[in-house]
């Protein structure tokens, strides 16, 4: 066997479907595997991993990639499909801005994870979603973005958005419910998983003295496309 076929072999566990998946999700250890834990408010793989399996999904996009997790993870998944999923992704830092312009073609599976309002601040760049002063318009700009990634759904496609609610200065602001409002523009919602976050920067903090519980939770929401 060669080194390359052994590496090969060794990787296979990460990229089988887990089953027994349910709408509760854990991962307290980051893969590795896929994109960049140092960029900030990267994601970890394995529940994309886990819904482009689940949907069966041949053509991919993420036009927030970050660091690239997403891509990583089809490169991986590629290696052990027949036929490779195809996938295309970019993100602001790439020069394209999901709120002016359309993703190219047609896909079965759109993932976008947006910034959690001003919560990390990516850039300086004006067209960065996190850079929005006020809620309302955010969460306009939000739904504009998310109506052009539900409209590059082929009929039957899965929309799914991974997002966390923000408490900042005692306020608590739940973008998720924002999103769940957009239905049935962005097609009929099919599941809300919950994921718990683990490793935040606000773990070093004393909750103690907190009126209110500490956010230690995410969702990633999902939607189906009905209409042609
Ligand atoms: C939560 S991060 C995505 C992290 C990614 N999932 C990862 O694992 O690395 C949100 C991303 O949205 C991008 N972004 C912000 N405004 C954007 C816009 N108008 N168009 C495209 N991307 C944008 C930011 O540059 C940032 O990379």
């Amino acid at each position: 066997m060669t080194t390359t076929e052994k590496t090969r072999l060794d990787l296979a566990p990460f990229y089988r479907q887990d089953k027994g998946m349910t709408s509760l999700v854990s991962y307290p250890e980051r893969c590795s595997l896929w994109g960049d834990a140092r960029y900030r408010g990267n994601c970890d793989g394995r529940l994309f991993k886990e819904l482009v399996l689940r949907y069966g999904a041949r053509s991919v996009a993420d036009p927030m990639m970050g660091s690239g997790t997403t891509r990583d993870v089809i490169a991986g998944l590629n290696q052990f499909l027949p036929e490779p999923i195809e996938y295309w992704g970019s993100d602001l830092r790439h020069g394209y801005d999901l709120a002016t312009t359309d993703l190219p073609g047609r896909h079965d599976f759109v993932w976008i994870h947006p910034p959690y309002w001003n919560i990390i601040r990516y850039s300086d760049d004006p067209a960065d979603l996190s850079t929005i002063e006020t809620y309302p318009e955010f969460r306009a700009v939000l739904a504009r973005c998310l109506r052009r990634c539900a409209a590059a759904l082929v009929p039957g496609g899965r929309l799914a958005v991974p997002v966390g609610d923000v408490r900042r200065k005692g306020s608590y602001t739940p973008i998720v419910r924002d999103v769940l409002r957009l239905e049935p523009d962005l097609g009929e919602l099919r599941s809300v998983i919950i994921k718990a976050q683990h490793n935040c920067r606000s773990d070093s903090f004393g909750y103690a003295a907190m009126e209110d519980v500490p956010i230690k939770h995410e969702y990633c929401v999902v939607f189906k496309r009905l209409s042609p």
